[in-house]
């Protein structure tokens, strides 16, 4: 997947996408960054990228002209689908990341300052937010999109399956992992775990993930497929919180 990224702070993103999965993908040539720096299309005497807002108020607004010019350069063709990072945009989710990981190309506008002048937005194809907080510029919420959509892309990460068994892909939290030594500072390992039965293991772990998403993220719940076991080990959790 090719990733084009506008930003006016291109130093940002090295440290983040030449290091560790993300790094590995882009040397297997599985993902392909093109970092572009909205800065040098200004034709402004100064290159600056801003300026004051028409009808006053505090900040600043990204001006047009360098995105546009930005936008021509590299993608003449508008065949990217184009992405604008904004708070209002729609928020990403696991199903937000799974459709955007079949695209074999992405392009990523990232705003700074009190915003992007409106008529950028017809140049773009969607607006995609990360949450609803407002961070300082675009740049955190294209790394953090781009982590999560990569994940999703065959070959990025080293188990085809993880991607599947995380958090949420079943739409529960995570069960508990642990690692050696099977006793910590006192702490031990459930017995389970422990002793190679993997039918058993796997019910354990389901049941952890049901009752941890119960008792943090209730609400949950509402999405995910439950089989008869489930059912049985919700209706015993039921049944011991009446009898408490
Ligand atoms: N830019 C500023 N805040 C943002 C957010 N929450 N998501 C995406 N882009 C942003």
């Amino acid at each position: 997947m090719r990733i084009d990224i506008l930003t006016t702070f291109t130093e940002m993103f090295p440290p983040v996408l030449g290091a560790s999965i993300l790094g590995r993908a882009a040397q297997k040539g599985i993902l392909e960054f093109n970092l572009c720096d909205i800065r040098q299309y200004s034709e402004n005497k100064h290159h600056n990228t801003d300026d004051y807002p028409f009808g006053g108020g505090a900040g600043m607004v990204m001006l047009a002209q360098p995105i546009y010019s930005c936008l021509d350069a590299v993608d003449p063709e508008h065949k990217a689908r184009r992405i604008l990072l904004s708070p209002r945009g729609r928020t990403l989710s696991p199903e937000v990341a799974r459709e955007l990981a079949k695209e074999e190309h992405l392009l990523f506008l990232c705003g700074h300052y009190e915003g992007i002048d409106e008529r950028v937005s017809c140049a773009m194809d969607e607006e995609l937010s990360i949450g609803d907080y407002v961070l300082t510029g675009g740049e955190l919420a294209a790394m953090v999109a781009i982590d999560c959509i990569a994940r999703f892309i065959p070959g990025v990460l080293g188990s085809s399956e993880s991607a599947e068994t995380e958090s949420f892909s079943d739409g529960l939290l995570e069960y508990p992992q642990y690692t050696r030594p099977a006793e910590f500072r006192g702490m031990k390992v459930p017995e389970v775990l422990l002793n190679g039965n993997h039918a058993l293991i796997e019910r354990w772990r389901r049941d952890r993930a049901i009752e941890l998403t119960l008792s943090r993220r209730p609400e949950l719940m509402e999405h995910v497929e439950l089989n008869k076991k489930d059912i049985a080990f919700i209706q015993s959790i039921k049944k011991d919180e009446k009898a408490r």
